[in-house]
C-alpha cells in the first residue's frame, strides 16, 4: 500500500502520510495540511474523519464486527463478566486471577456514596429526568474527591477514580431511582457481584431483599459487556472532547452523560419501548407504522433502526435478540412487545428502503426488551447504558492522555455576512 496520498488543488499539490491500522484501515493524515496549504477540510458529522488513532475498540460495519482489544464481543458475551471486560477495556489485556479480585475488591469498596451526597439527590423533583441527575451527580462527586482532579493515567491517582466511578455511578443511579419513587436508598451489600449488587440497590425492600435468579443477573452483566465500548461515537468522541482540555475525569464522564441521552444515541433504548408501546397500545399494524417509518413527511422513524458505522446486523443486537428469549423463558414471562418487534425487523430486513440504505436493527431494538423483562424503569434504560459504558469512556479519556494529544479543536468554513459597519439603533 502506498504511503502517501497526494491532494491537488489550484495546479498546486501537497503530498500527505498515510496511516495504516492494524486491521488495514487507511487513514490520510492530515495533520500538516493547514499549515502547508492554509486549507482545511470539511466534514459535518464527521462521518470521514478519524479523530485518533486507538488500541481500544474495533468495528468493521460492513461486516458486522465488533472487538474490545482484540477479542470478539461473541466470545466476551459467552465467556466473560462485566467486571473482567471493564479491566480488558481500560488496561488492555485479560486480568490473571489476582489483577480479577484486585479489581473487583476496588469496586466493592467504592459501592457507598458519601452521606453529604443524599442532600442533592432530595434536591431533585420527583420527576427529574434520570440522565439529567447522573451527569450532575457525576460533577458532584468530584467535589468530594477533589485530590483526583487529575490528568494522571498511571498509579492511584488513575486506578482510584476510575475504580470510584465505574462503582459509584451505580449507586447513583439506584439512588436517583429510589428518591424518584420516594424509597430510602438501599446500602450496597458486600456479598454481591456488580451486576447483582445494582438490582439488589434498586429493588430490595428493607424488610424484604431482592434475589435476582442468576438468568437476570447474567443477563444483566452481558447487557453490560456489550455496551462497554464502542470506539468514537457521539459520547465517546465527547468524553475525549471535554478531557482534551484537561477537564477531569469526573466531568469529562459527566458530559459524556449528556451526549448519550439524546434519542439518536443512548436515549434510542427508551425510544424503541415507546414506539412498540404506541404500536401495541394503539393497535396500529406494524405494517402502517413501517410505511410511516418510510414517509420523509412523517416524524416517525423505526427507532433501533440503522446506525452510523454498521451497514449490516449490529453483532450486539444480534446477542441480545438471543438472550431476550431465554430471560423471558426464565421469568416466565411473555411480552406482546417482542412479537411486535419480531414483526417489524421481519418487514423492515425485506423492505427495498430499509435494504438500499442498510438498515439494520441496532443494538437498542432488543435491549429495552430485556431491561423491561427484569423490571428496570424505560426511564432508567438510557442510564444502563451509561453504566455499561463507562469503561469505555475512562480507557478513551486515559489513552488520550497518554498520547499527549492537543486540545479538541475544529476549524469551520465560515459562511456568514462579510465585514459590514454598526448601524446605530434609530437608524435601523
Ligand atoms: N428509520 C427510517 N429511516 C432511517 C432510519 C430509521 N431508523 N435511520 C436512517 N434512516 C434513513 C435516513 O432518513 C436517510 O434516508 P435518506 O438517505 O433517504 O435521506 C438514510 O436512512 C441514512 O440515514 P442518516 O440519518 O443519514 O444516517 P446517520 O448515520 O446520520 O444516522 C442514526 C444514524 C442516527 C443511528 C439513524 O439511523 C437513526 O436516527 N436511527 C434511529 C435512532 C437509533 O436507533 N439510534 C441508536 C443508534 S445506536 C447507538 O447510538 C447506541
Amino acid at each position: 500500500m502506498a504511503d502517501k496520498a497526494t491532494l491537488s488543488y489550484e495546479g498546486s499539490s501537497i503530498d500527505l502520510d498515510v496511516v495504516i491500522g492494524s486491521e488495514n484501515e487507511v487513514g490520510i493524515d492530515i495533520t500538516r495540511l493547514r499549515g502547508a496549504t492554509g486549507m482545511i477540510t470539511l466534514d459535518p458529522g464527521y462521518a470521514n474523519t478519524g479523530s485518533c488513532t486507538s488500541d481500544i475498540t474495533f468495528i468493521d460495519g460492513e461486516k458486522g464486527i465488533l472487538r474490545y482489544r482484540g477479542y470478539p464481543i461473541e466470545e466476551l458475551a459467552e465467556k466473560s463478566s462485566f467486571m473482567e471486560t471493564a479491566f480488558l477495556v481500560l488496561y488492555g489485556h485479560l486480568p490473571n486471577e489476582k489483577e480479577l479480585a484486585d479489581f473487583e475488591n476496588d469496586i466493592s469498596e467504592e459501592a457507598y456514596l458519601h452521606y453529604g451526597m443524599k442532600s442533592h439527590f432530595e434536591g431533585f423533583p420527583d420527576n427529574a429526568p434520570p440522565m439529567a441527575v447522573l451527569s450532575a451527580m457525576l460533577n458532584i462527586l468530584s467535589c468530594y474527591n477533589t485530590e483526583l482532579l487529575t490528568t494522571a493515567t498511571e498509579g492511584p491517582k488513575f486506578t482510584e477514580p476510575a475504580a470510584k466511578i465505574i462503582s459509584k455511578v451505580r449507586a447513583i443511579a439506584a439512588w436517583a431511582y429510589r428518591t424518584s419513587i420516594g424509597k430510602p436508598f438501599m446500602p450496597p451489600r458486600p456479598d454481591l457481584g456488580y451486576s447483582g449488587n445494582f438490582l439488589h440497590m434498586m429493588f430490595s425492600q428493607q424488610f424484604k431483599l431482592y434475589e435476582p435468579l442468576p438468568e437476570v443477573e447474567r443477563a444483566l452483566d452481558l447487557f453490560l459487556i456489550l455496551h462497554a465500548d464502542h470506539e468514537q461515537n457521539c459520547s465517546t468522541s465527547t468524553v475525549r472532547m471535554v478531557g482534551s482540555s484537561h477537564a477531569s475525569l469526573f466531568s469529562a464522564v459527566s458530559a459524556g452523560v449528556g451526549a448519550l441521552w439524546g434519542p439518536l444515541h443512548g436515549g434510542a433504548n427508551c425510544e424503541v419501548i415507546r414506539m412498540l408501546t404506541g404500536i401495541h397500545e394503539h393497535g396500529i399494524k406494524p405494517r402502517d407504522f413501517v410505511e410511516k417509518a418510510k414517509d420523509k413527511n412523517s416524524p416517525e422513524k423505526l427507532m433501533g433502526f440503522g446506525h452510523r458505522v454498521y451497514k449490516s446486523f449490529d453483532p450486539r443486537a444480534r446477542i441480545l435478540k438471543g438472550q431476550v428469549d431465554a430471560v423471558l423463558k426464565a421469568l416466565n414471562i411473555s411480552d406482546p412487545l417482542l412479537d411486535i418487534a419480531y414483526e417489524l425487523e421481519e418487514m423492515a430486513r425485506s423492505e427495498d428502503y430499509f435494504i438500499e440504505r442498510n438498515l439494520y436493527p441496532n443494538v437498542d431494538f432488543y435491549s429495552g426488551i430485556l431491561l423491561r423483562a427484569i423490571g428496570i424503569p424505560v426511564n432508567m434504560f438510557t442510564v444502563l447504558f451509561a453504566i455499561g459504558r463507562m469503561p469505555g469512556w475512562i480507557a478513551n479519556w486515559r489513552e488520550m492522555h497518554e498520547q499527549s494529544l492537543r486540545i479538541s479543536r475544529p476549524r469551520q468554513i465560515y459562511t456568514g455576512a462579510t465585514k459590514r459597519s454598526y448601524i446605530p439603533l434609530g437608524e435601523r
